[in-house]
């Protein structure tokens, strides 16, 4: 822990005066950037989305139907030329987009004219391969520059991309393929994964086995594997783009034109595929990217350490960063590998400014010790985002001193793959920054804590996290299924407040603080996996009875799986099976699904109404106390499995 004296300062947001240089120029380092917002919101995201170009301009900033919401209405641009040409057109060509450094320790940096050049030439392949506008086209890549290439290549054409973190198994593939029809894959041969390689391209050739959606699969010679193409239907991605023309017009799009699905867990098995649209999303995503991060342009070099397989990367690798014309690093590889002090070698070698990375790797780094990034010369870094899962105040402080050599402020930024952008995150210069919390809405959104009776809660108070005005960049509706959409956001309070399903309590100065999901989804390493989808996965396996899944704390991650799993008949379970069962999870949905601890128990504790009982699950995950549990229909397996928790067969 740091000294109280610090703390203090870091709490009146008095430890981080801003260089004169860095203060931003759209804050005047005042509260009056909230008064204004709050005053007119549609002005104020009608001022951020005068700064990108429009091919025409909108007639209506917003349409509000609750809880559907249409913003920058008549209005024409694509996200591309607003994330390339107009750069190369105002004389930027030259500056670097992308500082791309791969696992294996190649590196290669792309300037805004030769990303331009790039994204037009895949592009006219895409079209030509007859790839049109609103057609669906799932990526699966690893962090190489292809992928934000084909990401672009798409908003170019007015194609709908599907991006899978290529962390997924085969049959979460298959589930986004099918979900959003889609009849092209963009893949890789392999990808690297700590010095070993993943097989991409086979887990895509299973994918697309079991659908026959996919007519046109294009794929990226990253690790040199010997892969099979099918004729006709596969295309090496160097082929297609040789020769290309590097002119390729924009596709004029509408505002609400859809610009991508990106699936996310919900509280049932199937994923929800997030809809988001064009002028709304690139207004906010570029407005939080440049105001929170106080981004200089022309100074800053910038990092988000995420994988654009989430949402993270796909707002503040891509959109974001591209929209304010930062120069990025882009990472291929981990944290750990080949070194623990892989990323302050990445920060040293690229003099890197702005540093945005979960909670999960500062405490990985706390874990290695404050020796790693003291190697390094860090003395570039001016500030440090967090983002993904609550922060807890020990992992702030550490980040702020032992990375932020006590000069950087640290902006904890709350906000989901449905919300698209930054919601909830202190202001650099302008507002306090309080070691824990994510401090206070970002100007123009109304976030609201409420109580089981939707009403607000006083300062010191806690209860539902609440979004009650609609901004630009808010999910339309979920793919194919607009009722799932309005059953999942909008029914717990009214059609026009949106749950997040997030618990949050408000401090003394009405700041707020995240408690997390208050829903059956975990969050592992700051990503959202359901416990329904693992207990399908395990329920699925021959031997498996019934099965139910809880997160329980983690130092490291936040929350580890904890798996309670009931055998068919006389089966017994053992360490090999248990084994099998965490890489059957794996296998059905990916690693970081695979549970921590598989605990073998006869039955499943529930209520007399049959439902399994969650929360005790939880709590004896957990070693806590127990309630009252004569409620249980079958009370005695209560102490089998407390019993059984002491040595269940645990992953390290
Ligand atoms: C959690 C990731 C506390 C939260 C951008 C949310 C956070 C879920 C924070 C969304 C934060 C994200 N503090 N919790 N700063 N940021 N979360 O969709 O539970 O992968 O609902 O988006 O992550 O996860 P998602």
């Amino acid at each position: 822990m740091a000294e109280p004296a610090l703390e203090n300062l870091y709490r009146e947001g008095r430890a981080f005066p801003p260089p004169a240089e860095f203060v931003a120029d759209a804050l005047v380092n005042d509260e009056a950037v909230y008064s204004q917002a709050e005053k007119d919101p549609e002005a104020w995201w009608a001022s951020h989305a005068e700064r990108l170009r429009w091919m025409r301009k909108w007639d209506t900033v917003l349409e509000w139907a609750p809880p559907h919401a249409r913003w920058f209405l008549g209005g024409q641009l694509n996200v591309s030329d607003n994330c390339l040409d107009r750069h190369v057109d105002s004389g930027h060509g030259d500056q670097v987009a992308y500082h791309w450094e791969g696992e294996p320790g190649d590196a290669r940096s792309l300037t805004y004219a030769e990303l331009r050049d790039e994204v037009c030439r895949f592009a006219n392949a895409l079209r030509e391969l007859g790839v049109a506008k609103g057609d669906r086209v799932n990526i699966y890549l690893p962090m190489i520059p292809e992928l934000p290439v084909a990401m672009l290549a798409c908003a170019r054409i007015g194609a709908i991309h599907s991006v899978v973190f290529a962390g997924f198994s085969s049959q979460s593939l298959v589930d986004r393929i099918t979900d959003a029809d889609s009849k092209v894959v963009i893949t890789a041969d392999g990808a690297y994964r700590k010095g070993s390689v993943v097989p991409l391209k086979e887990n895509a050739d299973k994918a697309m086995e079991a659908t026959d959606n996919v007519s046109i699969c294009i794929v990226v010679r990253r690790t040199g594997e010997d892969v099979a193409m099918t004729d006709g239907r596969d295309h090496w991605y160097h082929d297609v783009v040789e020769g290309r023309s590097t002119e390729c017009a924009p596709e004029p799009m509408d505002a609400e034109d859809v610009l991508y699905i990106l699936y996310t867990s919900g509280t049932t098995g199937t994923p929800k595929g997030i809809v988001h649209t064009t002028g709304g999303y690139l207004t906010q995503v570029s407005a939080t990217h440049r105001l929170v991060f106080d981004l200089k342009p022309d100074r800053d070099v910038y990092w988000c350490a995420a994988d654009i397989g989430w949402v993270t990367g796909h707002s503040y690798i891509v959109y974001g960063p591209l929209a304010n014309r930062a120069t990025s690093v882009l990472y291929e590889g981990a944290p750990d590998h080949p070194a623990r002090d892989r990323f302050w070698e990445v920060v040293e070698k690229y003099g890197v400014t702005i540093l945005y990375t979960a909670p999960t790797a500062i405490r990985a780094f706390m874990k290695w010790g404050p020796e790693l990034p003291a190697g390094h010369d860090l003395s570039t870094l001016r500030l440090l985002g967090s983002v993904g899962e609550p922060i807890n105040p020990e992992a702030w402080m550490w980040y702020a001193e032992h990375i932020g050599g006590g000069r950087c402020p640290v902006v904890d930024t709350w906000w989901q793959t449905e919300t698209g952008a930054i919601m909830i995150t202190p202001l650099p210069g302008v507002t306090a920054a309080k070691p824990g919390s994510a401090m206070r809405a970002f100007p123009g959104v109304k976030a609201v804590v409420v109580d089981e009776g939707g009403e607000p809660v006083p300062p010191g108070g806690g209860g539902y996290l609440t979004l009650q005005r609609p901004y630009p960049s808010m999910l339309r509706t979920l793919w194919g299924d607009d009722q799932r959409y309005r059953d999942t956001y909008w029914s717990r309070f009214g059609d026009d407040v949106y749950f997040a399903g997030d618990g949050a309590k408000l401090d003394e100065d009405g700041h707020i603080w995240l408690l997390g999901r208050i829903d059956d989804v975990m969050n592992v390493s700051g990503h959202r996996i359901s416990t329904t989808e693992v207990e399908s996965a395990l329920v699925d396996h021959p031997k498996v009875a019934e099965a139910a899944v809880t997160g329980r704390r983690d130092d490291l991650t936040g929350q580890a799986i904890v798996a309670y799993v009931s055998l068919k008949g006389d089966l017994e379970g053992d360490d090999a099976l248990a084994r099998e069962l965490r890489e059957h999870v794996a296998d059905r949905i990916g690693k970081l699904a695979r549970p921590a601890n598989v605990l073998f128990t006869e039955d499943l504790p529930k209520t007399r109404s049959g439902k399994i009982m969650r929360r005790l699950l939880k709590d004896i995950a957990e070693g806590r106390e127990l309630g009252d549990v004569t409620t249980l229909a079958n009370a005695d397996i209560v102490s089998a499995i407390q019993a059984s928790a002491g040595d269940s067969a645990k992953e390290e």
